[in-house]
């Protein structure tokens, strides 16, 4: 199958990459000429595991390429995927600026060409698909939907860190569909995908992928508040995670407890889901704790530092891991970014280090000192902060640099240290 792509990032790479790697071929498509020519040249324009090799093997090969040009990418194509991102605006409704840029782009495309499927691959609030995309297409092409044009919705569930794998491997294939002719084309383009096909309406979709991402949000933000309550009892919650997580109805993902979500999807997915309800005539208390919770919870690591080191002003407090987790460069709604300021605010001198999410930080945080490694951030420090739990932080000689103490937020260090190691719900300290 031809396939093209709008948007070349996390997601738009990944299933470009995923698709050529099934045996189709696919033009990526990006408003942004440097991340076409770096793709072009066989280089990933995002870090993700495995990325670089399968890509510039896929280039060499000739099955993927990208380009600036919508219209010569939808002409040479039968099906294009929309995966374009999708923020929040500041009242935490969706943002659909670049889909409705992305639909006019496309109408023009198709207005020259015969059948094309539109599919929209990134998340959008329930009815964006058929209210939004469709009546967008069909006045840019003067075609109608159904006849010259069909739209689909296929959900994203990939997770960053380990997206080339998801995206090979995923637990389910939701198709949100029109027609049968949509159905059939997307069952051929994940025929060699094994994983079991729900295929329903593009708006359902749509609603799937908003509940499966509040959920989540929800089971983490659960396990923060049994920690916080574990801190005040003594308990461990950990321990009392595995115990709850061995029950089949719960399972144990997404137990742990910490410092809270983030990342390009939780925070913005639910806050755009509880702006609908709103908008809708609903109040939605329960996802409104659930990021409320997740505002407040970084800051717990720095309540935890206080008490052990009491005031932290002219503190040097290192800060490793700033990517929103471990195996990515991605710090949006990274929870560093309140944990950074909280400290700032608390007078202390930060010194922070991540292996790949640097560059992307100090392009918010200019201010603060960046380390060369984890064990040049720790030198001279004070306190410890881990926010993102990467390997090489699991194995550094802590008790080596005479730190009055260790804040873990992600349960990174797994093992007795002499230098005070304290988490989120090691129920050791209130
Ligand atoms: N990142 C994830 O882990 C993830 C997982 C599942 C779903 N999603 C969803 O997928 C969507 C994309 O997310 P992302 O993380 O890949 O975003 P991203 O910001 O990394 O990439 C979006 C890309 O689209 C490009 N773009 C913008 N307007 C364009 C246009 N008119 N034509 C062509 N390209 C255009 C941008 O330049 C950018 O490269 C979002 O809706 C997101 O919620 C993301």
């Amino acid at each position: 199958m031809r396939i093209s792509i709008a948007g070349t990032g996390y997601v738009g790479l990944v299933t470009g990459v995923t698709f050529a790697s099934l045996g189709h071929d696919v033009i990526l498509v990006d408003v942004i000429p440097e991340k076409v020519e770096m793709v072009n040249s066989g280089k990933s324009p995002i870090y993700e595991k495995g990325m670089d090799d399968l890509l510039s093997k896929l280039v060499k090969e000739g099955k993927i390429r990208a380009t600036t040009d919508m219209k010569e990418a939808v002409k040479g194509t039968d099906v294009t995927f929309i995966a374009v991102g999708t923020p929040s605006r500041d009242d935490g409704s969706i943002d659909l600026r670049y889909i409705e840029s992305v639909s006019r782009d496309m109408g023009k495309a198709i207005a020259e060409k015969g059948w094309h499927l539109i599919v929209v691959k990134s998340t959008v609030v329930p009815g964006t698909t058929e209210g939004f995309v469709l009546p967008i297409v069909e006045k840019e092409s003067g075609k109608k939907a159904g006849e010259g044009f069909s739209v689909a919705m296929n959900p994203e569930f990939l997770r960053e860190g380990v997206a080339l794998e998801d995206s090979m491997n995923p637990d389910r294939i939701v198709l949100g569909v029109l027609d049968e002719r949509s159905e059939d084309l997307l069952r051929e383009i994940y025929e060699r995908i094994d994983a079991p096909i729900l295929v329903t309406t593009p708006t359902t979709a749509e609603m799937i992928k908003y509940t499966a991402n509040s959920f989540l949000a929800t089971k983490i933000s659960f396990a923060n508040e049994i920690a916080n309550i574990c801190d005040r009892l003594g308990i461990e919650v950990y321990d009392v995670m595995e115990g709850v997580g061995m029950d089949h109805r719960i399972s144990p993902y997404f137990l742990n407890a910490g410092a809270g979500f983030g990342g390009s999807c939780f925070p913005k997915d639910v806050k755009a889901i509880v702006s609908l309800a709103k908008e809708n005539g609903y109040e939605p208390e329960l996802l409104e704790e659930v990021l409320e919770l997740n505002e407040r919870q970084p800051l717990r690591m720095i309540e935890l530092a206080e008490k052990v080191v009491g005031d932290l002003n002219g503190k040097k407090v290192s800060v490793l891991g700033l990517a929103f987790k471990p195996d990515t460069d991605d710090i949006r709604e990274s929870r560093a970014m309140p944990l950074v300021k909280g400290l700032i605010e608390k007078g202390a001198q930060v010194i922070a280090y991540d292996p790949k999410a640097m560059d992307n930080f100090k392009q918010v945080f200019p201010e603060i000192e960046y380390a060369e490694s984890a064990e040049s951030a720790l030198k001279d420090a004070d306190v410890c902060m881990i926010q993102a739990d990467w390997d090489e932080f699991k194995s550094i000689d802590y008790d080596s640099f005479g730190l009055e103490a260790i804040i873990d937020g992600r349960r990174t260090i797994d093992r007795k240290l002499k230098t005070p190691h304290i988490r989120i719900g090691s129920g050791v300290i209130v």
